[in-house]
């Protein structure tokens, strides 16, 4: 990204690379935490909960990639350190089920780690909105599949609809 398109940015960029960079290192965390899962559940029809988790991770990982992308393109870099990710993320590793066909559990850990990213891109929206186009269409690009993925989860609770 050149001078003037830095420019144009209207807002603190320090802060803005921050705030992006966290998400990054919360992508990176919900990455591992589902993958694990994906590869470690166990159960009656498994399968199928391996599908969502094995998908969804992917999502995440290709969120991370795409924060990383417009990190740089704002003259800053995401978190080098792959011990750093827990430190310098917005929330908490989300953690794995403990036990691997404990699916209330593995719904509780995936919509409770979704409910933190939509309010995370909801955030970076409406700071970004009318300041820096292109971050904020990344983050109505990433929020949307946030919602998908809760939503995704959500319906899997027994019978439970609010
Ligand atoms: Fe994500
Ligand atoms: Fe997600």
């Amino acid at each position: 990204m050149g001078k003037k398109a830095r420019e144009i940015v209207g807002l603190d960029l320090k802060d803005l690379i921050k705030d992006l960079n966290r998400a990054y290192c919360d992508e990176w965390l919900a990455f591992y935490a589902y993958w694990y899962m994906a590869e470690t559940v166990e159960g009656k029809g498994y399968e199928d909960m391996q599908e969502f988790l094995e998908k969804i991770a992917k999502d995440e990982l290709e969120h991370a990639q795409e924060l990383a992308e417009r990190i740089i393109e704002l003259g800053g870099l995401p978190t080098n350190d792959i011990s750093d990710l827990a430190k310098n993320a917005n929330y908490p590793y989300p953690g794995v089920m403990k036990k691997l066909s404990d699916y209330n559990e593995i719904i509780k850990i995936v919509t409770s780690a979704e409910a933190g990213a939509i309010e995370v891109y909801n955030k970076i929206a409406q700071k970004t909105f009318g300041k820096d186009h292109d971050t904020y269409q990344l983050a109505l690009h990433i929020l949307g599949e946030e919602i998908t993925h809760e939503e995704m989860f959500e319906n899997l609770k027994d019978g439970e609809r609010k």
